[in-house]
């Protein structure tokens, strides 16, 4: 796909309108210049949502979300950044400029057509006479023909052609059907022929609902493979995808829980269940990618495979892979060795339900289930915590992993700190998760309230609001005295980007937007732009009783007399030092009183 040029990302960011985009799936209330609701990234009772229009972002006090219009796009809807743009680019009608060099965008839009094409076929034949073997099929599985219906499920016809004449009919190359996997070329070199032939077809979608790939069921007990997919293509990969898309987006949402499963039709039992938040993996082990996309959507995974043993064992590797994107795992056993799509069919939608709601901690259960060889002798205490110390060690969590050692220390009474050092060793020599960094952005929360912290949040705000309050002698001292750390770096920027005009005084009527240009676009780094949002969102005015101009005055003040007080500490610590010249001490102390009385005036070291 071409990249999407920065002049139309930045036209989306103007032109967007964050409130109308938010309000599509959050109750806003206006609060000053602020819109408040409940936020759709946390489960919360009292909102702590912020939307603010005059910087067109928003940000949750709650979980730290945030971010402009096309942040709000990705992280909603699990969107990637192209496609966020793509999606908003089209709603405002900004057209994008599309690369023709690489020509990859016609591919790709070809194979789109293409599959978009063979699925209405697929469709199509599933009614038609040729489609009765399917019909039948799906009644002895428990479907109608309006369920079908519902999931999309097709029929590939049993003739070589019948894809191939129907992309020609709507002048597709066959060369696109061919990078689409839904034709191969005869060997004779001369024309294509269809890949699916009599079988069942499952449509694999994006999250825009595309049509990237195919699963077809055979139809047959001699037809082999029991399933065959479309392979990889431009569009398809399968390390990405997941079955039961766009439709499973909303059910995700709304439950906060993704179910993973390992077959079209159990993505579909559970659907049919009333759990539509079921995604299935296409035929390939659950991957870090996979993974990374489910958490974007959710914190916690019910991962529900087959009840077999290696079913126990793909839930085990699958532990692995979503513990390090900080994921609440969770495990539903089937009884029987069956799969949910048994289950749903012989134990009906609520058993299938209750397995899924009252599944345990998965890593308890592993935990359990290592337990069964027996815990009596060292040995086999050894053999459980070597067994297990893996799967601890993949949770991101540092807080959880801990519990985890102690629980499993209890269980099979051994020291926690023997197993804790099993879980470090375990630990060693796996990379670092990608992920938000809970550790940090719990630093952040407590730290807010302490009387340093308020102060330096205050001063940001007042120079981000007030940008013309702050000249260049006010930063020069703020240079000098404010304590090194992130705030420091984000204050001295904001009067950087204001000194050269990029920011909008806050109650300004001109609609230029730059203050989000550069709260997006600044050289801060996460954590410090996390902490410019929530400052810039926040436009409760300072102080009623005193002007703008007080406020900063105080503020400035009250960083001077810290940093003077800190000097007399460090410098009555060191006249407590024998060998440093107390005389020369004596004479700084000295300078330090006068300086002390010039600037603030006799013994005030009040607070401000
Ligand atoms: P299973 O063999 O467990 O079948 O494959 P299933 O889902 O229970 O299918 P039914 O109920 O017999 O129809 C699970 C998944 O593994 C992939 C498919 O994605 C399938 O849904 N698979 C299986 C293949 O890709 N190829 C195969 O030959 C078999
Ligand atoms: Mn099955």
């Amino acid at each position: 796909m071409s990249r999407i040029p920065e002049s139309t990302i930045h036209e989306i960011r103007n032109r967007g309108d964050i409130v109308a985009l938010v309000s599509r799936y959050v109750e806003l209330k206006q609060a000053g210049r602020n819109w408040k609701g409940l936020c759709p990234f946390h489960n919360e009772k009292t909102p702590s949502f912020n939307v603010n229009p005059d910087r067109q972002i928003f940000h949750c006090f709650g979980c730290q979300e945030g971010g402009d219009v096309i942040a709000f796009l990705m992280k909603h809807d699990g969107l990637s950044f192209p496609e966020a743009t793509r999606t908003l680019a089209g709603e405002l009608g900004i057209e994008i400029p599309e690369d023709r060099d690489g020509s990859d965008a016609g591919t790709t839009a070809g194979i789109f057509e293409a599959n978009r094409l063979a699925q209405s076929l697929y469709r199509e034949s599933l009614r038609a006479p040729e489609g009765k073997i399917a019909r039948n099929y799906l009644v002895s599985r428990g479907f109608d023909g309006a369920s079908a219906d519902e999931f999309d499920i097709g029929f590939a016809p049993a003739r070589w052609d019948a894809v191939a004449d129907e992309l020609r009919a709507n002048r597709v190359k066959g060369d696109i059907g061919v990078q689409a996997g839904l034709l191969a070329e005869r060997k004779s070199g001369k024309g294509h022929y269809d890949r699916l032939r009599g079988r069942l077809t499952f449509p694999i979608q994006d999250v825009r609902g595309r049509v990237i790939g195919f699963g077809g069921r055979a139809l047959e007990s001699d037809q082999e493979p029991k399933y065959l997919n479309t392979p990889e293509s431009p569009v398809f990969h399968k390390r990405q995808a997941l079955y039961g898309y766009p439709a499973a987006l909303e059910p995700i949402r709304r439950s906060g829980r993704v179910i993973l499963c390992e077959g079209y039709f159990d993505r579909i039992a559970f659907a049919r269940a009333g759990m539509g938040e079921a995604l299935a993996t296409c035929g390939t082990a659950l991957t870090a990618e996979h993974a990374a996309q489910v958490r974007r959507r959710a914190r916690e995974v019910v991962l529900v495979f087959d009840g077999d043993s290696a079913g126990q064992q793909a839930t085990e590797k699958a532990l692995t892979v979503l513990l390090p994107h900080g994921l609440r795992v969770r495990a539903a056993q089937i009884p029987g060795g069956a799969d949910p799509d048994d289950y749903l069919n012989k134990e009906g939608e609520d058993a299938l339900r209750r397995l899924v709601d009252d599944a345990p901690d998965a890593l308890e259960l592993s935990i359990r289930n290592a337990m069964r060889q027996g815990v009596a002798s060292p040995d086999q205490k050894a053999d459980v915590v070597a067994h297990v110390a893996p799967l601890i060690a993949s949770v991101s969590d540092a807080v959880s992993r801990d519990e985890y050692v102690r629980r499993l220390a209890m269980a099979i009474d051994a020291s926690t700190s023997a197993v804790g050092a099993i879980v470090r060793d375990a630990a060693r020599g796996r990379t670092p998760t990608p992920q938000v960094d809970q550790e940090t952005l719990g630093l952040v929360r407590e730290r807010r309230d302490a009387p340093e912290e308020r102060q330096l949040r205050a001063l940001a705000r007042m120079c981000l609001q007030h940008p013309a309050l702050v000249g260049d002698e006010t930063a020069l001292t703020l240079a000098n005295i404010l304590p090194a750390g992130a705030w420091k770096s984000i204050i001295l920027q904001i009067i950087e980007a204001a000194n050269e005009g990029l920011l909008r005084p806050a109650d300004s009527e001109s609609d230029s937007r730059s203050v989000d240009a550069f709260l997006i676009e600044s050289r801060l780094d996460e954590e410090a732009r996390l902490r410019l949002r929530e400052i810039a969102i926040d436009e409760t005015p300072f102080d009623s009783e005193r002007s703008e101009e007080r406020v900063l005055e105080d503020l400035v003040g009250w960083f001077e007399r810290r940093r003077l007080e800190a000097r007399q500490r460090e410098l009555n610590q060191r006249m407590r030092d024998p060998n440093e010249d107390q005389d020369a001490l004596l004479a700084e102390k000295q300078a330090q009183l006068l300086e002390r009385r010039a600037r603030l005036g006799v013994g005030s070291s009040g607070s401000a």
